[in-house]
């Protein structure tokens, strides 16, 4: 065991508003199973997805340093609207820390699950204002057609242990209703969970949705 490199031991990072970026946590554990994980949910502070850019990216370094005092050897930030405005900050302030976000790998994923090029992102009110995904999306497949929809209380009925049920559908049928619409006049073909409370909610948001539209996991 002599030849461990110390730093290779240290655990990879982890942060989220609340118990979304947990999803992220459970890929990662699921890829890569020897590593140590520390996961910080910042309950206290949830959502984010309603604030301003520079408090949630006030809000991210502050929450990254409280991992950083540990000791780690990556950052995944397990948040829309951080990954969103506050990769710049973090990257700075904890360079040379590598730091990975959730935007860029669910627009890469959402690329390439779309046949036609239509994709929805359901995400929180500030990643959709912010359009992010519509950025990121549109710089990989340039005629891709973008549709955004806010969905912030699929975050508070994640938090809330609420993720099956008529509660959950009924309100999946209001968020998506638009995009069903979409769906049968232009051929929509992937929806993106921008969000990764959303995961926890799949199969509800997956039963509204119907069988012909890829759901897309940002956090996968
Ligand atoms: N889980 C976060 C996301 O990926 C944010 C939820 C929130 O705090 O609004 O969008």
């Amino acid at each position: 065991m002599s030849n461990l490199n110390p730093v290779s031991e240290l655990p990879i990072g982890v942060f989220d508003s609340g118990v979304g970026g947990l999803t992220v946590l459970k890929a990662i554990r699921e890829r890569l199973p020897q590593e140590h994980l520390l996961y910080l949910g910042d309950t206290a502070r949830l959502p984010y997805g309603t604030k301003g850019a520079e408090t949630v990216s006030r809000y991210a370094v502050q929450a990254a340093g409280h991992l950083v005092e540990r000791g780690f050897k990556l950052l995944v930030v397990a948040c829309n609207p951080a990954s969103a405005v506050a990769m710049p900050a973090l990257t700075k302030v904890f360079a040379p820390l590598p730091v990975i976000g959730v935007v860029e790998a669910g627009a890469d994923a959402a690329v390439s699950t779309s046949v036609s090029g239509h994709i929805a992102v359901l995400a929180t009110e500030s990643t959709v204002h912010g359009g992010a995904y519509t950025r990121a999306i549109h710089a990989r497949r340039p005629d891709a057609v973008v549709f955004s929809q806010a969905c912030s209380l699929f975050v508070a009925l994640a938090e809330e242990g609420w993720t099956h049920g008529a509660l959950v559908e009924s309100v999946a049928r209001e968020y998506l209703h638009p995009l069903l619409d979409e769906k049968k006049r232009d051929g929509l073909d992937t929806v993106v969970l921008g969000c990764t409370h959303f995961p926890l909610l799949k199969q509800a948001i997956a039963h509204v949705a119907g069988e012909e539209l890829q759901l897309v996991d940002s956090g996968e």
